[in-house]
């Protein structure tokens, strides 16, 4: 299994990229800084930026399935996922007339990227999360995160957006709710060793293609 990996240098890229190598996986990572990624030597290495079209599709050229960790280093307007996801998208779908075209993209979302999202909340906390969380602190990466989605659903790829609230550095739990219409009731965070296992059971698994997911302890 050859997977193209984006954002693996990240909190959640690193466990995905051990994950994937201890799955025997091939990985081939986009990275900004090579040299600062510990495990460089294990993965083969494009070196450049999600917002190059060439690092791209160096990066997606001959994938079985491209997974993407990407976000920004702040929670300024940095605009990544804006520019990045157009340029992956474009690349897979550059490959639709190839004998193998790279079709399947899983992604790192956020419950944040749709109104529906806060659903099956109670009104209380509804109006804080969307009104102090989502319309405030978090405006610019919320903004990112519909983006990406308004990208990947308007294609014609195979994407699954896996959408968690809080992301943690705590061990994970091994289990976990999954929802594809809302956040499930009362659900806040989740460790991004859970998400990293869930995304690597999505590259067998067609349940979730060209859906959304939410994902919360
Ligand atoms: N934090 C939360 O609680 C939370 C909750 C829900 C969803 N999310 C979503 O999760 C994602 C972030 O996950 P994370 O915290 O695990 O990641 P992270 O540690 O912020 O890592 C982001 C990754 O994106 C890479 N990147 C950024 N711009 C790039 C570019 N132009 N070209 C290539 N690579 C680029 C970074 O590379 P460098 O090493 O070169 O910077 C890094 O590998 C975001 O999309 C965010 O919206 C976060």
């Amino acid at each position: 299994m050859k997977i193209a990996l984006f954002g693996a240098s990240g909190a959640t890229g690193r466990l995905l990229t051990q994950r994937c190598l201890a799955a025997g996986y091939q990985v081939t990572a986009l990275l900004r800084t090579p040299e600062t990624f510990p495990l460089r030597d294990r993965v083969q290495v494009i070196q450049g930026s999600a917002f190059d079209p060439n690092p791209v599709r160096q990066t997606i050229a001959d994938a079985d399935v491209v997974l993407s960790a990407l976000g920004a280093n702040s929670l300024k307007k940095e605009d990544v996922l804006e520019h990045a996801v157009p340029q992956i998208v474009a690349a897979m779908q550059e490959t639709s007339t190839q004998p193998k075209p790279v079709r399947r993209i899983i992604v790192l979302g956020s419950a944040g990227a749709l109104s529906t999202s806060l659903d099956k909340q109670p009104a209380w906390r509804r109006w804080i999360v969307q009104n102090i969380v989502y319309n405030t602190f978090l405006k610019w990466p919320v903004a990112s995160q519909i983006s990406q989605w308004n990208t990947l659903s308007h294609s014609s790829l195979d994407w699954t957006m896996v959408m968690p609230p809080m992301l943690t550095n705590t061990p994970g739990h091994g289990t976990y709710r999954i929802d594809g219409d809302a956040l499930p009731p009362s659900g806040s965070r989740i460790s991004r060793e859970d998400v990293a296992d869930f995304i690597m059971q999505q590259i067998d698994d067609p349940q979730w293609i060209r859906k959304g997911v939410y994902i919360t302890w």
